[in-house]
């Protein structure tokens, strides 16, 4: 392997602010190399620097070995330099040819050479996945075919060292794999190509070295088969982010939830979609339940909190409560983080502090006798937004408005906001950032000292073993495994769940 560009302790200062300080990185010939760091951490300045349009104050850069001064982007595409610009920069009322050629008319006598020129781009769109029509009008191309048309116009020109900065930002999930089976072609052709982009899965996915910008400096270079999506978050955070685990044993005597042979039998006979459930769960006590998706968990759930009939029995606090319905389950003291927020947990296009009232109808602080209190609702309402931080403008906006992760912590303040003896938590953390999911793990965590029992469900396995005191494995219905949480490693909890240990 050759290193294609070398970037040695860039550093360059804005009126004000260092863009960069010290930034290097070595990106190798056939590789896809990602540069990733927070906002403002100096990513687009380096490849600028890179690309002849921003001059560094003090730094070197190395192109196949050579130490070069780049003082325009045609220098920089001299050497064959490439920018895929974030923002297109292609003329709507030329075709994708004249696009394409656009500054670099392959000249013949006096006359451009289109043909030429057309068979270069054909052989160019056939070589690397890039399939565009030549003779369509650019204005009439939607985002990924214009990104198409910036990468065929770069490689046009010979580069081979493409810059993408954030090429999958304004793209939908299917031209993002289009796209990155194009970086594949480059790759496997020998091209260096730089990636920048926020979306570290995406990272991993396509990159083969990562670079880690943090306010201006490089803090890390790695492998991106050596890290996973949370250490490179980490990395460019500086600090560690929250970790799901419990502390110290808060398990109280007294049982909160029992169950007792609970089965679920299917109308046909055939297996049982949950069998023979058995378990006690003590106040102060996380139980965690593991095992791939549709092996029984949902249905637990329901049997739970009412939502299915079931055999067998289910105690709180020592009585059976199998004769009760949903709602007097709820008042009695259990509380649901439903799977599915959206549809189970939330109207989408109400307000929040409608949403509050949702499963609340009865008592205060949403009840006044028979009528909504809707000003103290909606006080209600500002306190979990306050205490759970959950960021939107007001109680008076649609719950459709709020991030993934705001909805989330919205549903788990209400639930919370009864102080339940039992929480049924499923998959609490789901699609949340990590700022969110620190913040319900908190949560999770002082509830069980304060000595809530809580039955947890998670495909996210750090959090079930971090989380849990004890855990269930089930598959096809039934607990196949108790487990250690302290005790097990994520290797062997994934045999377990698919029956392979
Ligand atoms: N032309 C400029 N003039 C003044 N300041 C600038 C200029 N370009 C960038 N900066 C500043 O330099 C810092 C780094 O910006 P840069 O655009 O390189 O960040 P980035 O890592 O690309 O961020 P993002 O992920 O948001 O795109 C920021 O504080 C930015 O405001
Ligand atoms: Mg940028």
């Amino acid at each position: 392997m050759s290193v294609a560009v070398e970037l040695r302790h860039i550093t360059k200062r804005f009126p004000g602010v260092v863009a960069n300080k010290d930034v290097s990185m070595k990106v190798e010939t056939g590789t896809v190399h990602a540069l990733v760091g927070e906002n403002g951490a100096g990513k687009s300045t380096v490849m600028k620097i890179l690309y002849g349009m921003q001059h560094p104050d003090s730094g070197e850069i190395l192109v196949n070995g050579k130490a070069v001064n780049l003082k325009n982007p045609n220098d920089a595409i001299e050497l064959g330099i490439g920018m895929v610009h974030q923002h297109f920069m292609l003329a709507d009322n030329f075709t994708v040819l004249e696009n394409i050629i656009l500054g670099a008319e392959p000249q013949h006598g006096v006359t451009i050479d289109f043909k030429a020129a057309r068979a270069k781009v054909t052989e160019m769109s056939k070589a690397y996945g890039l399939d565009v029509d030549p003779d369509i009008l650019v204005e009439e191309l939607g985002v990924g075919q214009r990104q198409r048309v910036e990468i065929l116009k770069v490689l046009f020109r010979g580069a081979n060292i493409l810059i993408f900065d954030e090429p999958t930002a304004v793209l939908v999930p299917q031209e993002v794999d289009d796209l990155f089976s194009a970086l594949q072609g480059l790759r496997a052709k020998g091209m260096a190509v730089i990636f920048i982009s926020h979306k570290l899965d995406e990272v991993l996915r396509v990159a083969d070295d990562v670079t880690v910008v943090r306010a201006g400096e490089t803090v890390a270079e790695v492998k991106a088969k050596d890290v996973t999506a949370r250490q490179l978050a980490e990395l460019m955070v500086g600090s560690e982010l929250p970790q799901p685990t419990t502390h110290g044993d808060t398990r109280r005597a007294e049982i909160t939830l029992a169950l007792k042979d609970v089965s679920i039998p299917t109308a046909t006979g055939s297996r049982d979609l949950i069998s023979h459930i058995t378990f006690d769960l003590h106040a102060g006590e996380v139980v965690g339940i593991a095992g791939v998706e549709g092996n029984g968990q949902a249905e637990l759930v329901e049997a739970i909190m009412g939502l299915r009939d079931y055999t067998g029995s289910i105690e709180f606090h020592g009585s059976a409560i199998d004769h009760m319905s949903v709602a007097h389950r709820h008042d009695l003291g259990i509380g649901l983080i439903p799977e599915d927020r959206q549809r189970q947990a939330l109207m989408m296009s109400s307000p929040l502090w409608e949403n509050r009232i949702l499963g609340h109808q009865r008592g205060k602080p949403v009840m006044r006798g028979f009528i909504v209190d809707k000003k103290a609702t909606i006080e209600d309402t500002k306190r979990i937004m306050e205490e759970f931080d959950v960021r939107a403008p007001g109680p008076m906006t649609a719950a459709a408005a709020l991030s993934g992760g705001n909805q989330q912590k919205f549903i788990v303040g209400r639930e919370m906001s009864k102080a339940p003896a039992l929480l049924v938590a499923s998959h609490p953390t789901r699609g949340v950032d990590v700022g969110a999911q620190g913040a319900i793990w908190e949560v999770l965590r002082e509830a069980r000292t304060k000595g809530m029992a809580i039955v947890l469900i998670s495909a996210d396995l750090e959090e079930l073993v971090g989380m849990s005191d004890r855990l269930f494995v089930m598959l096809r219905g039934a607990f196949t495994a108790e487990l250690d949480p302290q005790k097990i490693t994520l290797e062997q909890l994934g045999s377990a769940m698919t029956g392979a240990a």
